[in-house]
């Protein structure tokens, strides 16, 4: 029976569509259960206590909603507190900062990786933490890029401004010499081009989005949960704590299909 059960995901905004996109891809008889915490976005410049409760509230929110897996697909609020929801909740839990570590650490030539997140997760050194711990003769450079996830948000990414940001945050990422790079915020892959661009043309840059997936595919594996029904794809809900339009607009942008989101106030 649970195997019928949704994926829930929860990010701030439409950064976790980035990760819903790849389960689409990898498991796509999978039906998804989205949370787009709008109205308090953005996470990132929050104390992590905040960002925890906040979490916590929308994991108790999804789990009323028939799911068997639930993806934090925001690194800030993983940062801010996986551990802790895996201790609270009863069922699988997972980030996206272990799976972004390790797709980092395939990557590497030269064991200089930068990463870049949010202020949040930046402070919380939660990817030296992950990478040092896979393995500890890698060198970490980080660099918080707070106005990224509003240039994201507000569709503004394809514009000369956005460019200028990126050249100013990137900078001490260069000079460092990395040569590959973690896009440590799920909006980030939303802005992959003018980052790539700033880079140039040796930085790999990871998103834990594909990993993540894995992640989730193998866990499902593991415990006989996948869902194996052949037919028509359940329909996924998207719920959002602002007003849906914007992001119904943005969503359709990003997935093959126009999803409708409806609007929950969480008390
Ligand atoms: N997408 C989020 C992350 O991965 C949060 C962005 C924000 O709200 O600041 O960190």
């Amino acid at each position: 029976m649970k195997c019928n059960h949704a994926i829930a995901l929860l990010d701030s905004g439409i950064g976790g569509l980035t990760v819903v996109r790849e389960i689409h891809k990898q498991l796509p008889q999978e039906r998804i259960v989205y949370f787009g915490d709008t109205a308090r976005m953005p996470y990132g410049p929050r104390p992590q206590a905040e960002v925890r409760s906040f979490a916590s509230q929308i994991i108790r929110f999804l789990l009323t909603q028939d799911v068997k897996l639930v993806i934090v697909a925001c690194n800030t609020a993983t940062a801010a507190g996986l551990p802790a929801y895996q201790q609270t909740y009863d069922l699988p839990i997972i980030g996206v900062i272990e799976p972004g570590a390790r797709a980092a650490l395939r990557q590497t030539r030269k064991k200089r990786i930068g990463v870049i997140g949010t202020p949040g997760t930046i402070a919380s050194k939660a990817y030296e933490k992950s990478l040092q711990a896979l393995d500890p003769t890698v060198e970490v450079f980080s660099q918080a890029c707070p106005l990224f996830v509003l240039l994201v948000e507000n569709d503004l990414v394809n514009t000369p401004e956005a460019v200028c940001v990126a050249e100013k945050y990137l900078h001490p990422l260069r000079q460092a010499g990395v040569d590959t790079l973690i896009l440590g915020c799920t909006h980030y892959p939303l802005m992959e081009e003018v980052i790539a661009q700033v880079m140039g043309p040796d930085v790999t840059l990871i998103s834990s989005a594909a990993e993540t997936a894995q992640e989730a595919k193998a866990i499902l594996t593991q415990q006989q949960l996948l869902r194996h029904e052949a037919g028509e794809l359940p329909r996924h809900r998207f719920f959002v704590s602002g007003k849906p339009d914007s992001f119904t607009q943005q969503a359709a942008a990003l997935l093959d299909y126009r999803p409708e989101a409806y609007q929950v106030i969480l008390p």
